[in-house]
């Protein structure tokens, strides 16, 4: 494994299902000219691994040799799993439900830790899931939790699903919401919760370019505080 410089900055961007974290880590990616990494992609493709080979989701072991085997290129906003382009496969909603189910167990989150660390290349990275800044990035130099409200998130993944020609059942997209909730906070190993120097940030009232704007703002403190103590 290629060792992370220790020097590359991180903003960790975690927070609940549909709370938008991942538009926001694009868009602060995008306007600081950094990386991205998209961490629940990845629990989506090892959930994809396992329904596109039949394997059995009980047998651990297995789900996890699959997830550290996987063939995964992102290319933009694409995903290519060999080669095969499974962008919008993974994004549907029983692939986030399997990949909710999955990711308890330590053995599949063990078996991704090394990719996710990867994708720490300079100038920066941006990365967003449940525990990158309690897990995967513990000395992040900017940690945020963003949050919604439980409604607020359904209605923006109702606008997301149609837009992609789906017509969702908002009471059952909104009780799949808290019940995925329930589930990534619950969890013994890395559950969602926020690192203890987190930022919290509620995004229900505040358009995307409000909490851009906002962490770029902590981004420009924390810089500034950095200087301060050299
Ligand atoms: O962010 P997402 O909805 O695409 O993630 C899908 C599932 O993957 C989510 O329900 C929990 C899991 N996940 C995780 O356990 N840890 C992460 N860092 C990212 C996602």
């Amino acid at each position: 494994m290629i060792k992370p410089s220790i020097a590359t900055p991180v903003i960790t961007i975690d927070g609940p299902t549909a709370s938008g974290k991942g538009t926001i880590a694009q868009r602060v990616a995008l306007a600081l000219g950094w990386h991205v990494l998209d961490s629940g992609a990845l629990y989506r493709l090892a959930a994809w691994a396992v329904l596109d080979r039949n394997a059995d989701a009980n047998d651990i072991d297995q789900v996890a040799l699959l997830a550290r085997r996987m063939d995964v290129t992102f290319a933009g906003p694409q995903t290519f799993m060999s080669g095969k382009d499974v962008t919008e496969m993974i994004r549907q909603e029983h692939v986030g439900d399997l990949a909710s189910r999955l990711a308890p167990h330590p053995a599949l989150r063990e078996a991704l830790l090394d990719r996710q660390r990867a994708f720490r290349e300079n100038p920066g990275l941006v990365a967003d899931g449940r525990d990158m800044g309690t897990v995967v990035f513990p000395d992040a130099p900017l940690k945020v939790f963003l949050t919604a409200d439980v409604h607020a998130r359904s209605a923006r993944r109702c606008h997301q699903l149609r837009e992609r020609g789906e017509c969702p059942d908002e009471q059952a997209v909104f009780l799949d919401l808290q019940k995925r909730d329930e589930r990534d906070m619950q969890r013994t190993v890395a559950p969602l919760k926020p690192a203890d120097d987190a930022h919290a940030l509620d995004s229900s009232a505040l358009t995307v370019e409000q909490t851009v704007e906002h962490v770029l703002e902590l981004w420009r403190v924390s810089l500034a505080k950095a200087k301060h103590l050299l």
